[in-house]
């Protein structure tokens, strides 16, 4: 038995050793995803939250359709209710058919491990766990009022969770042996809605006691409360620590620690790197309108310190500012991982500019499957009110084509990108609101002025970027924009064309659509499809 345990070890390593696990590596200072050894990015979409229990229909209806939109990745829940009816025996079915098609399509997954928490309820724990709520104690609001979430002080729970998890992680170890899963994301979009922290006994207890140290550490390292020498009572109680920001802070960390138990057991089976998404804080801005304690921008100190193991804090994006989020949450210490955004026509320009100018290693448009089909159904106002999601982000007019065009073209320009990245080489843009008239970008010899065309509803917005490929020759990628040539200032000599091109690429070729000259070259205008533009230029 000695010698079977050494060779069931010794083919557990090896066959671990075989898989190329995903890695996130910084290089120049700019995180990079590696998949099977080389840089990746995951052109992605998120399946609806119903959509992985019918593999049948998973294949046929959005499988079979995505190189239709040029996606390489597909994101979608592993349901905690079916992985585990019985407590202690688990049904890997699911997530088996999940690893067979991806390899079939030759897709990567994203996994979401829908556990404890959903949206800021436990609707996904098993039933046996559900019916339980002596030992499964759920959160409660102030004047004991029962959330239909579990408690996140309740250990028990997460324990049971870690458990759950690890066993998914360590079942991919052992059969996913292409590595078609990529990155895990443990629960989603957590916190407690209606309340800013849980009042049920054992949340008053540990409110009314002191906040713990590695937290006050933080907090000073942080900024958020002076040194402890500088004078605390002896009593430091969240309270009296953090004033109103108290109860948000006190959901965060134990929310946060709980997803660094059930992400930290999960890793130790199998290192795959793992995020959490979040419900963004968003009007009417309180703490508990939005899930209160989720990794919320201020709260980012509070997850940081306590889950470590958590690769980056991804954000969901439905509001109408999306590049200001995606800019917010890429941080040296948040690399920029988007699993869910809004997906009218404007996600084409949003994912240009996420991947080239944020350097986002997924971007992923929810409800993707939506996109391939004739009708698509319409998502209920009162989910989108629940939910608080502006109703238009699930407009799809014009976005199939724009979004596909603009993954399959990524795709094509990528070694460029990864050549240029971090340089002052390359210059992105994008039109971020309705006023906005364009951009003037500086190279070494010529300046680029960029004019966004007018916003149309069902079309993107101007996006795009600028490659010096060398002194005298740029490559223009983007839409809805029209560009002009102009010297150095102090230069005052003129600028022509030596050869100008409008084009694109495919099969790593450059492709001319047509040679520009006479009328052609007075003005560069890229429309709603995004295009590259080739130029050598000369001044005279
Ligand atoms: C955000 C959640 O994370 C998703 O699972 C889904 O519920 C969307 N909102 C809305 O459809």
């Amino acid at each position: 038995t000695i010698v079977k345990k050494i060779l069931s070890k010794k083919i557990q390593k090896e066959g671990f050793k075989m898989n190329k696990i995903t890695e996130v590596k910084i290089e120049r200072g700019i995180p990079t995803l590696y998949v099977d050894g080389q840089p990746f990015w995951a052109f992605a979409g998120e399946v609806h939250n119903s959509a992985a229990y019918a593999p049948d229909r998973m294949e046929a209806e959005i499988w079979m359709k995505m190189d239709q939109s040029h996606l390489n990745t597909l994101i979608v829940p592993v349901y905690w209710e079916t992985l585990e009816p019985e407590e202690g025996s688990y049904d890997f079915s699911l997530v088996d058919s999940l690893l067979e098609q991806a390899v079939r399509f030759k897709k990567k997954l994203i996994l979401l491990w829908f556990g404890l928490w959903k949206n800021a309820e436990s609707a996904y724990v098993p039933a046996w766990m559900k019916q339980d709520s002596e030992t499964f104690f759920r959160a409660e609001m102030y004047g004991g009022e029962r959330l239909n979430t579990i408690s996140p002080l309740c250990w028990e729970a997460v324990e049971r969770d870690a458990a759950a998890f690890s066993r998914l992680m360590g079942h991919l170890r052992e059969v996913d042996k292409n590595s078609s899963v990529i990155m895990v994301q443990v629960e989603n979009e957590v916190g407690l809605l209606g309340t800013e922290r849980d009042y049920c006994r054992q949340a008053e207890e540990a409110f009314t006691g002191n906040v713990p140290d590695k937290l006050m550490d933080a907090a000073v390292k942080s900024g958020k409360i002076r040194a402890r020498e500088t004078g605390w009572p002896e009593k430091a109680d969240w309270t009296v620590v953090f004033g109103e920001d108290a109860g948000e802070i006190f959901s965060a960390w134990f929310f946060a620690s709980a997803l660094e138990r059930i992400a930290s057991v999960g890793k130790k089976e199998y290192p795959l790197p793992c995020y959490a998404n979040v419900w963004l804080k968003q009007f009417p801005w309180y703490a508990g309108s939005y899930p209160s304690g989720g990794p919320v921008e201020d709260m980012l100190w509070v997850w940081k310190a306590a889950a470590p193991s958590l690769f980056t804090i991804a954000p969901d994006i439905y509001v109408p500012y999306v590049s200001e989020i995606m800019e917010k949450y890429t941080r040296p210490d948040n690399p920029l991982v988007i699993p869910e955004v809004r997906k009218d026509a404007v996600t084409a320009s949003y994912a240009l500019y996420a991947y080239l100018n944020c350097h986002a290693l997924c971007y992923a448009p929810f409800g993707i499957e939506d996109l391939w089909q004739k009708e698509p159904d319409v998502i209920p106002k009162e989910v989108t009110e629940a939910l608080n999601i502006d109703p238009l982000s699930f407009d799809m007019t014009g976005t199939k084509e724009t979004l596909g065009e603009v993954y399959r073209l990524l795709g094509e320009i990528k070694s460029l990108y990864l050549r240029y990245r971090g340089t002052t080489h390359l210059k992105c843009f994008l039109k971020n609101a309705e006023g906005e008239q364009g951009c003037y970008l500086k190279f070494k010899s010529y300046d680029m002025e960029i004019r966004y065309l007018p916003q149309q509803v069902g079309m993107p917005t101007a996006a795009g970027a600028v490659f010096e490929l060398d002194e005298n020759n740029f490559l223009i990628v983007g839409m809805m924009c029209n560009v002009c040539v102009h010297t150095k200032p102090g230069d005052h000599r003129k600028v022509d064309f030596i050869r100008k091109e409008a084009g694109t690429y495919s099969d790593g070729q450059w492709r001319c659509r047509q040679r520009q000259n006479g009328d052609e070259k007075i003005v560069t205008m890229l429309y709603d499809m995004p295009e590259c533009v080739k130029m050598e230029l000369f001044k005279y």
